[in-house]
């Protein structure tokens, strides 16, 4: 096929050399908001009396049917074009003749390019944003459910304090509500029309960007038109998002895979969302979360791509940009492809009470509530800390636990310990005692629970 730019060149491009410059094969995904931007740039051409009514009727006419004809699959993609903008450009002038020609008055590749993927990747972000909403609302549930849960809090993954499974996992909650806000933040910075900007000076014709923008749901302009082709920074915004959701997946991924472990047994996935071993029978793996982990390096790896690619490139378009699209395509469904799968799986996911309880029961999780009984009773901490420390170390001597021993046992190291101690080492005494905001106290349990759902209306 010649190319549009055929006329400037004696010999046509090597064929390698022209599969290796085509973006076709991944750039198609925009033809939708190719055809948009088109439509709106011939609207606003004819508006300013660049071109006519009649001839803007006729592109739009032309563009429309050859996006009714995508979407049912009656044209496809021509994988020798260069990119999409060339292919629609040359279908429509297939289409209607001449006046498809005059579609590219005032515009460029370069900021073409940039509108359609601010366009397509505001959707992407949407529909992200709404995944995540959809897990923190299975979050929530999960969480309303399982108040009473008492589980083992740990540090350094060694058993700490008791806390609640609804207090846990209202931590991801809260973790991928900063991810909601953060791509929301993302998009109002990116939500500025670069059409217009033109190959990187603008034009001297007469057009009115302000009326592109509008229509096409933009807050305004981008204001300098070099900025214009050359700003991917919403790439790098939306990508760190999706890197740092992904992050947050992953630390989710690795609890659910230890707790579904024979050695937790804390949570027992659905059958549909686990898989067996071609070897052994008793298997029942968490691959879900273990691919959810594993794909967080990919989204990493396409956010660094980005950063890289553009760290060298001097104002304005380079073909370099180009490599911009793979690596946030791929980041994009990648972090859709996992809330996908991660919203029903949470959903189904079914807690164990009791092994949560039993964890708990062991580990002298209560140890701090001991020394904080003394504490209360007049004992500096520092010394109640050190008493209690004495007397985790006898248990551990005797294989016993901390509400086992005798009240005997326990004035043998401070006279101050009296029957009531058994009450404040229960651990729903533990947990209910945790009345400051945010702890795992039920109240405070309560109270994020009302947040997330004040946050998910
Ligand atoms: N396919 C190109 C890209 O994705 C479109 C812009 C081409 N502009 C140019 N001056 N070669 O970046």
């Amino acid at each position: 096929m010649d190319k549009m730019w055929a006329g400037r060149f004696d010999k046509a491009l090597d064929k390698q050399a022209d599969d290796f410059n085509s973006s076709i094969h991944f750039d198609k995904k925009m033809y939708k908001e190719d055809i948009k931007g088109s439509i709106e740039h011939a609207l606003m051409l004819s508006s300013v009396g660049i071109i006519t009514k009649e001839e803007y009727e006729k592109i739009a006419d032309g563009l429309n049917s050859i996006l009714e004809d995508l979407n049912s699959g009656k044209l496809t993609f021509d994988e020798n074009a260069e990119d999409i903008h060339m292919f629609n450009e040359a279908e429509l002038t297939k289409r209607i003749g001449d006046t498809g020609k005059k579609l590219h008055t005032a515009r460029s590749r370069n900021d073409q390019v940039a509108l359609d993927l601010r366009l397509y990747m505001r959707n992407q972000a949407n529909d992200v944003v709404a995944l995540l909403r959809e897990l923190i609302g299975a979050l929530k549930e999960q969480a309303e459910n399982n108040q009473d849960a008492i589980m083992p809090g740990y540090t350094h993954l060694q058993r700490a304090q008791p806390i609640t499974f609804a207090h846990h996992l209202l931590a991801y909650c809260m973790m991928l509500m900063r991810d909601v806000t953060r791509i929301e933040d993302a998009v109002k910075r990116m939500n500025y029309s670069p059409l217009g900007s033109c190959a990187l000076a603008g034009t001297t014709y007469p057009t009115d960007r302000d009326m592109v923008a509008k229509s096409l749901g933009f807050d305004g302009i981008c204001l300098n038109s070099i900025d214009g082709v050359s700003d991917r920074d919403y790439c790098i915004e939306l990508e760190s998002a999706f890197a740092t959701i992904m992050m947050h997946l992953s630390r989710l991924s690795e609890e659910i895979i230890l707790w579904s472990s024979w050695e937790f047994k804390f949570i027992e996935l659905d059958d549909s969302y686990t898989t067996g071993s071609s070897i052994m029978p008793q298997k029942k793996n968490p691959d879900m979360a273990e691919l959810v982990r594993g794909k967080t390096g990919r989204v990493y790896g396409d956010l660094m791509a980005t950063l890289t690619m553009l760290k060298g490139i001097p104002l304005a378009y380079n073909k370099d940009m180009q490599e911009d699209k793979e690596a946030i395509f791929d980041a994009t469904e990648t972090v859709i492809k996992c809330l996908g799968v991660f919203v029903p799986m949470i959903k189904t996911m079914k807690p164990i009470k009791e092994n949560m309880y039993n964890a708990a029961t062991k580990g002298f999780i209560n140890a701090t509530d001991l020394a904080d009984y003394l504490t209360k009773k007049g004992v500096p901490f520092r010394s109640a800390y050190k008493i209690v420390g004495t007397i985790v170390g006898e248990c551990i001597k005797k294989g016993t636990t901390l509400d086992k021993m005798t009240l005997e046992e326990y004035k043998a190291h401070s006279d101050i310990f009296e029957e009531d101690l058994y009450n404040e080492i229960s651990l729903e005494t533990c947990v209910a005692k945790r009345i400051s905001r945010g702890s795992t106290g039920y109240e405070s349990v309560k109270e994020q629970l009302k947040y997330v759902t004040e946050f998910l209306k």
